[in-house]
């Protein structure tokens, strides 16, 4: 398996890699619901989505695994700055792993490239998304060394139309 940095030609893989295990996760709540789901909507989801592909790309910190042509995994990252105390911090947006080959090692050395990279480009500390009910999730990055604390993010959507603010 090679860990490379992420290319354009790597988009549609990467999209449907990205796309399924969304929908993976999301299976309960969605359930058979997808099809019906508006296509505005699912198009913009992900880091993958045309929108946010390219600053993710052009990052230099997301990282495809890839063997004989195909990938099988994939890690979105982009350096953020001035944020938590940090000039600079690796902002770690999404990662996925075909569920065919799990437990390979695949998501732990592609966390490992991004933090590398991140941390030859003078980056002090790595943040990454994770969602406390994602056993793997959670286990992949303790093992790597995440303090993984109470912080959690709030959210408001802007453009609600009854938000009165
Ligand atoms: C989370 C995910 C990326 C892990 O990828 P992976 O290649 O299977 O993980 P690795 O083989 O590198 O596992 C590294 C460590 O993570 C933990 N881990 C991974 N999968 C696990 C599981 N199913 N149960 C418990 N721990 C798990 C283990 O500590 C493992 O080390 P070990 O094998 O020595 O016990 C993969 O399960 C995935 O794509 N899930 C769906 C998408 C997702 O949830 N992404 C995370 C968003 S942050």
């Amino acid at each position: 398996m090679d860990f490379r940095l992420m290319k354009l030609k790597d988009m549609k893989k990467v999209r449907e890699l990205e796309l399924s295990c969304i929908r993976e996760y999301f299976a309960e709540a969605i359930e058979n619901k997808w099809e019906s789901l508006p296509q505005e909507w699912k198009d913009n989801l992900g880091a993958s989505s045309s929108k946010h592909f390219g600053p993710y790309l052009e990052s230099g910190l997301s990282f495809v695994a890839e063997e004989d042509g195909e990938v099988y995994g994939f890690i979105f990252a982009q350096m953020l700055h001035h944020i938590a105390d940090c000039d600079s911090l690796v902002w770690i947006e999404n990662m996925g792993v075909d569920p065919m080959v799990r437990r390979n090692e695949i998501g732990y050395r592609l966390l490992r490239e991004t933090l590398r990279a991140g941390r030859a480009r003078g980056a002090d500390v790595a943040h990454s998304t994770i969602q406390a009910d994602n056993a793997p999730s959670v286990m992949l990055h303790k093992k790597i060394g995440f303090f993984i604390d109470r912080r959690s993010v709030a959210l408001i959507d802007l453009k609600d139309p009854k938000l009165e603010i």
